[in-house]
C-alpha cells in the first residue's frame, strides 16, 4: 500500500468493487493536530479528520464511490436515498459522474441551504417530504423495494465499507493506532463503519489494539447516548428529535445497535452536547484551528471538550475527532452567529473610522 496515495482505493483490495470505481478522488483528507483547543483542554495530542475536504464536502463520499460503483457493478439503472442533506447531496455528485438518475428525500424545512444547493445543480430530483428524516427513510426504502430503485442510504453495506477507510486512512496518517477515535452520530453508519474496519485491520494482523470508540449525539436527538447510559440492550427511538444540527436529527438511527456493539466492545462511550456547545466548539474551531466545518461536525470535538471537563479523558490519549462536513453546508447557521459585514462610504476615512484607527 505505501506506494499508494492516501484514498478510499488506497486500501481496493478491502472494497467490494471490481470494476472501475466511480471516483471524484475521495479520501485523503488532513488530519490537523489542534495544538491550540488540545492545549486549552490539557491533551497533548488531539486531532481532527477534516472530512469536509473531500469532492462534496463530506465523508458521505467515501461511502458514495463504493455504493455508486456497486450499483454499476450490480447493473442498477437508478439511484435513491432519503437524507438530512450531505447523503443527498454526495449522490447527486456520485449519481452525475456514472450517468445514471437519482431520486432524494428530504425532509422539508430542515436541510441546510448548501446541500440542498448541490442535489439540485448536480441533477437529482429533490423530494422534500413533510416529515422528518425518518420518515423519510421509511418512504424511500418502500420505494426502492417496490419500484427497483437502488438504495443508497447507510443500511446499504457497500456505502459503509467506503467509509470505514477514515480509521484507515487515520491510523496511516499517525503512524499508530489512536487510544480514541470520536464521531458525531445520526443515523450511526459511520461509527459502525469505522469500527467494522478496524476489527478487520486486527483480524489481518496489521494491528493489534482497537481504538476506544466515542458518539456524541445533539441533546434533542441522542437515542445512542440514552442506550449507552441506561445500558439498554436496544436503542429506543425518539419520535420529535430536535437540533440545530440538522444533519444529525435523526430520532430513529439504523444502524444504531452495529453502534453499540462498537462501542461496548471497545470500552468507549457516548456522551450528549446541547446546540448552544456545539456552536461554540464550531467557532472555536474555526477561529483557533482555522478549520470550517458544520454544526453536526463541531460535535465531535465538543463532546471531547465535555468529557474532558467530566474527567472522563485521559490527557495522554491520542485522540482523533472526525469532523465531517465542511463549513460552506450550512452558510445561514453561519452567518446567524456572526456580526454583519460594516458597510462604509467608498474613502479611506470612512475605512479608517470602521477599523478605529
Ligand atoms: N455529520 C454529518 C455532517 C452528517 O451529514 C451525518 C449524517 C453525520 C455526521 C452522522 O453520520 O448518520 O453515519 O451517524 N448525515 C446523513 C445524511 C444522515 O443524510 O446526510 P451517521
Amino acid at each position: 500500500w505505501d506506494a499508494r496515495p492516501l484514498s478510499v482505493w488506497r486500501y481496493k483490495e478491502l472494497l467490494p468493487v471490481h470494476i472501475e470505481p466511480v471516483s471524484l478522488q475521495e479520501g485523503g483528507t488532513p488530519l490537523y493536530h489542534l495544538k491550540r483547543l488540545g492545549e486549552e483542554m490539557g491533551l497533548k495530542h488531539l486531532y481532527a479528520k477534516h472530512e469536509g475536504m473531500n469532492p462534496s464536502g463530506s465523508f458521505k463520499d467515501r461511502g458514495m464511490t463504493v455504493g455508486v460503483s456497486m450499483a454499476i457493478q450490480l447493473k442498477k439503472k437508478s439511484v435513491a436515498c432519503a437524507s438530512t442533506g450531505n447523503t443527498s447531496a454526495s449522490l447527486a455528485v456520485y449519481a452525475a459522474k456514472a450517468g445514471i438518475p437519482a431520486v432524494v428525500l428530504l425532509p422539508a424545512g430542515h436541510v441546510a441551504v448548501g446541500k440542498i444547493a448541490q442535489a439540485l445543480m448536480h441533477g437529482a430530483k429533490v423530494i422534500s417530504i413533510r416529515g422528518n428524516f425518518d420518515r423519510a427513510l421509511e418512504m424511500v426504502h418502500d420505494l426502492c423495494l417496490t419500484h427497483g430503485l437502488y438504495l443508497l442510504n447507510s443500511i446499504n453495506p457497500y456505502r459503509l465499507e467506503g467509509q470505514k477507510t477514515i480509521g484507515f486512512e487515520a491510523i496511516d496518517q499517525l503512524g499508530c493506532v489512536p487510544d480514541r477515535i470520536v464521531l458525531p452520530v445520526g443515523n450511526a453508519g459511520n461509527i459502525s463503519a469505522v469500527y467494522k474496519g478496524l476489527l478487520e485491520l486486527e483480524a489481518l494482523d496489521f494491528i493489534n489494539s482497537l481504538p476506544k470508540m466515542t458518539g456524541i449525539q445533539a441533546t434533542g436527538a441522542s437515542p445512542v447516548v440514552r442506550a449507552i447510559k441506561e445500558n439498554l440492550p436496544v436503542v429506543q427511538t425518539e419520535e420529535n428529535p430536535e437540533t440545530l444540527a440538522s444533519a444529525i436529527r435523526i430520532g430513529a438511527p439504523v444502524n444504531a445497535e452495529k453502534a453499540l456493539v462498537a462501542i461496548r466492545k471497545t470500552g468507549g462511550t457516548a456522551e450528549s452536547v446541547t446546540d448552544d456547545e456545539i456552536l461554540a466548539m464550531q467557532r472555536d474551531l474555526a477561529r483557533k484551528e482555522g478549520i470550517g466545518v458544520e454544526p453536526a461536525s463541531a460535535a465531535s470535538v465538543a463532546g471531547i471538550r465535555k468529557l474532558v471537563e467530566m474527567g472522563a479523558i485521559d490527557r495522554d490519549e491520542k485522540i482523533v475527532c472526525v469532523v465531517t462536513g465542511h463549513l460552506l453546508k450550512d452558510p445561514e447557521t453561519v452567518i446567524k452567529q456572526c456580526e454583519p459585514p460594516i458597510e462604509i462610504d467608498a474613502d479611506l476615512p470612512s475605512l479608517l473610522s470602521a477599523l478605529h484607527l
